[in-house]
Order: C-alpha cells, then sequence, then structure tokens
C-alpha cells in the first residue's frame, strides 16, 4: 500500500505563526508537525510516501526531510498543491504515485498516540472500498462526524451543528484505486473546497466503507487550542508508540 501525507493548505487558522512558513513545519514539543505523520505510516510498514505540499515555503519540506533518512527512508516523492483546493483535491494530485494500488491517507496536521497498523493490515486484506478510523471525542462539531445505525455508517456529516454521535472522523483513511475516479466527480462545497467526506460519502453509498475506532489518544493541530493540546500530549505521553 502507497502512502500520502496531504500537507497542503494555508493554515489560515494560525495566522501570524504561518505568515512566513507552512502550518506543517511548526513545532509540536520536540519535532516539527510534518514528522509525526510520516512516523505513523512508516510504524504501519508503509514505506513508498508521497507529500503534498503548497504555498510559498514548499521548498523547505525538501531541505527538512529530504529523502527521509531520518525515518528509514531510501527516497520521498513530493507534489505541489496550488491555491487550498480542499482535501481531496490535494489527494487528487497524489493518483501517478498511487499508480493503481491502495492508499493510506494521512493529514498532515493529525497526531496519534499510538499506531495504525493493525488497520492497516485488515485493509490490505479488503478486496476493494474504503476504511475510516473513528475516534470518540469531546468536540464532534468540529470535525466530520459518521451518522450510525448499530454498526453501520449512514453517512457522514462534515462539522454538523448537531453532530449525530460522539465519534470524529480522523484525517487517516485508506482507499482502493476508485478513490481517483470518485474525486473526478466531486463538485466544490460551500467553503469552495473538494471535501474528503464527501469522498467517504460517495463510498458509503456504494457500500464500500469499514471503519475501525483508534487506539489512543488523536488530536489535529491546526488551531491555537488544538496546537497546544498537541504540544501537551506529546510532551506528557509521547506519540507514535508501538
Ligand atoms: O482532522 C480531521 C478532520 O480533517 C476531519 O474530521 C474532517 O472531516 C476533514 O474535513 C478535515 O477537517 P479540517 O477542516 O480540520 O481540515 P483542514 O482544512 O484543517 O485541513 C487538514 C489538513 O489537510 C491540513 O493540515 C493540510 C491538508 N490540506 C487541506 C486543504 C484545505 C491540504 O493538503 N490541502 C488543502 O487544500
Amino acid at each position: 500500500m502507497k502512502g500520502v501525507i496531504l500537507a497542503g493548505g494555508l493554515g489560515t487558522r494560525l495566522y501570524p505563526l504561518t505568515k512566513v512558513t507552512n502550518k506543517h513545519l511548526l513545532p509540536v514539543y520536540n519535532a516539527p508537525m510534518i514528522y509525526y505523520p510520516i512516523r505513523c505510516l512508516v510504524n504501519a510498514g508503509i514505506e513508498d510516501i508521497m507529500i503534498v505540499t503548497g504555498g510559498n515555503n514548499a521548498g523547505d519540506f525538501l531541505r527538512l526531510l529530504g529523502n527521509g533518512k531520518e525515518f528509514g527512508l531510501k527516497h520521498l516523492n513530493y507534489a505541489y498543491q496550488e491555491g487550498e483546493g480542499g482535501i481531496a483535491e490535494a489527494l487528487g494530485l497524489t493518483e501517478h504515485f498511487v499508480e493503481g494500488e491502495k492508499v493510506c491517507v494521512v493529514l498532515g496536521d493529525n497526531i496519534i498516540e499510538k499506531n495504525i497498523i493493525g488497520p492497516v493490515k485488515a485493509f490490505e486484506k479488503e478486496k476493494d472500498g474504503a476504511m475510516i478510523i473513528l475516534k470518540k471525542v469531546p468536540d464532534p462539531e468540529r470535525f466530520g462526524v459518521p451518522v450510525l445505525e448499530g454498526a453501520r455508517i449512514l453517512r457522514i456529516e462534515e462539522k454538523p451543528m448537531a453532530p449525530a454521535s460522539a465519534y470524529a472522523v480522523t484525517g487517516i483513511y485508506m482507499y482502493d484505486r476508485h478513490v481517483y475516479d470518485i474525486i473526478r466527480t466531486l463538485r466544490p462545497s460551500a467553503r469552495g473546497e473538494l471535501e474528503i467526506t464527501d469522498v467517504n460519502n460517495a463510498y458509503i453509498k456504494k457500500g464500500g466503507i469499514v471503519w475501525r475506532e483508534l487506539e489512543g489518544w488523536w488530536t489535529d493541530a491546526g488551531t491555537f487550542a488544538s496546537l497546544l493540546h498537541a504540544n501537551n500530549l506529546v510532551a506528557e505521553t509521547g506519540a507514535n508508540k508501538a
């Protein structure tokens, strides 16, 4: 399975921290934010990785990460997203790299305490479809939220005012090769982006999605509050543990 890390976007919610650098290069305790999703994939045995970034500081990723030697990698692949057209648009840029294989996507501002090796191995055995990773959170209205009927996901609602469950859809997704065909059918949302939630809802409609609950803590780091929270969690307990 190939790995993709999405680290584009303009990080406007962290302005002025993101005025002269990319959000994913900001520190989270003792490492740049982008280190955590890379370790997440590498710890799950995924070593063929593409990073999608954008903005004025894309070159800094190359200076920081090079070929990924620090993570035990031989090579890292990069793609450039012009503008901020959404998570699904950024994923669409990786089609030539993924080349018909399955892909595990991690958002560049998502940090986990443990690892995703269990779900990754389980999805490798699936014939096709998609897998999403859910986590119970105190503030689901900030995220994609699944509407559940028993263990079945009926649909996902993006940042609902009245969340239908206590789960957030984390920024860790696994897809079969059809994901790129789905992205081609999407239209921009009210916030002008191609939404990853629309991709997941397309898989739900086809009956092709499964989910797992993440072990250990999970956080994003895209707002001042969540960035502070991420720093504290990593400092107190460490991240990406076996
Ligand atoms: O963190 C999980 C949440 O991420 C999910 O629960 C939501 O369903 C999903 O829409 C997303 O929500 P956010 O609004 O928090 O996503 P955000 O715009 O902060 O983007 C998250 C990461 O995705 C960001 O760190 C980099 C990447 N990204 C984002 C955009 C908009 C790109 O690579 N390109 C983009 O154009």
